[in-house]
């Protein structure tokens, strides 16, 4: 099997236990290929932050690795629990962020070395998890499909989630058309999903995000499948605004609408998606799409980044530990049984 050829790997660490963090910044994708180099944890911090780095999995990998940044610059356990709070603190919807963070710490030491090899753990760990998704996505998916945002290889250590399943039919060499939005207002469908599906050799269509439920009104969508930024315990999901209407559009004409996201997506703690913390970013996103003055002055914007689609909507959670067909409170627990 031929693997499709992904786009250079998010985040990449340089060097031993004194070594850096390398960002791809996806914020110049797709006209510059630029690296940052993160030497210092509120570099990684930064990062997040402007979304040079994004993506709830890559996130979390991103946070690991600078919990190693910051382990060299505190001298107590205490200093670097803070350290963690600061960097957790840069996105609060995406909880892989919190998750690797808290395993970080979970450690108990500010030794880099054997936080560096648990950071290399945690990437290889997203990495096997995303192919694994991937085989049990490809059982599910009927094409043409529709995605939202990126939830593909450069928002994860790996193959992505929701875009997971479609490399493996690449891999496969069967045939997978794929439906991108251009996601507003900043554009991670244009910019990022049709970018890396086409370099992979993927057909890839692009729409804008008004004309999603008019495409599956029109019978040419077979399945939806999405990412996820934090899954509540009852299996609400919480993913890139725009989520909750497509999945709205696809219940009203029986299209198949799945999410893909590794368990370190889920919040057990969080009962309900009501509870789940929804990022509000910057007015200019949205009056300046792409740094360019559309909208008329004196104003007021709603900049949510994040929606929260409820499991009533959701078809299956495809996880790398199986799939919650239906998600229900019970179904998830038996999912996570094993722990997180
Ligand atoms: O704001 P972003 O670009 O970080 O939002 C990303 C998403 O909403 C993705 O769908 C989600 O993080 C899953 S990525 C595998």
């Amino acid at each position: 099997m031929a693997a499709p050829k992904l786009p250079p790997p998010g985040v990449r660490w340089t060097g031993g236990p004194r070594g850096f963090l390398k960002v791809l910044d996806q914020t110049l994708l797709p006209a510059r290929v630029r690296w940052r180099s993160c030497r210092h944890p509120r570099d990684v911090f930064d990062a997040i932050r402007r979304l040079q780095v994004r993506g709830a999995p890559l996130i979390g990998v991103a946070a690991a690795y600078g919990m190693v940044l910051a382990a060299r610059r505190c001298r107590t356990q205490r200093e670097l629990e803070k350290a963690g709070a600061r960097l957790a603190s840069a996105r609060p919807t995406a909880v892989n962020l919190a998750w690797a963070v808290k395993r970080m710490l979970s450690l108990q030491t500010l030794d880099p070395r054997a936080l560096l090899v648990e950071a290399l753990r945690v990437h290889a760990e997203d990495r096997s998890a995303c192919e694994r998704i991937g085989r049990y996505a490809l059982l599910l998916l009927r094409e043409p499909v529709l995605t939202h945002c990126n939830a593909g290889s450069l928002a994860t250590g790996g193959a992505g989630t929701a875009l997971a399943g479609i490399y493996e039919a690449a891999a496969r060499r069967r045939k997978m058309w794929v439906f991108a939005t251009e996601t507003r207002p900043l554009f991670q469908g244009a910019r990022l999903t049709a970018w890396e599906l086409s370099r992979a050799g993927v057909d890839v269509t692009l729409l804008v995000d008004g004309a999603a439920a008019g495409l599956i009104a029109s019978g040419r969508v077979r399945s939806v499948i999405v990412g996820a930024d934090r899954i509540a315990a009852n299996g609400d999901v919480a993913n890139k605004v725009g989520t909750y209407a497509l999945a709205l559009a696809a219940k009203a004409h029986n299209v198949p609408f799945y999410v893909a996201a590794p368990v370190s997506t889920f919040d057990p703690a969080t009962p309900t998606g009501k509870g789940i913390r929804i990022e509000q970013r910057d007015a200019r996103e949205v009056t300046a799409p792409a740094g360019r003055r559309v909208a008329a002055t004196g104003i007021g914007v709603w900049n949510p980044a994040f929606d929260v689609t409820p499991a009533r909507l959701v078809t299956a959670i495809i996880t790398e530990k199986g799939v919650v067909k239906r998600p229900t409170r019970e179904g998830v627990a038996r999912l996570l049984g094993g722990g997180k």
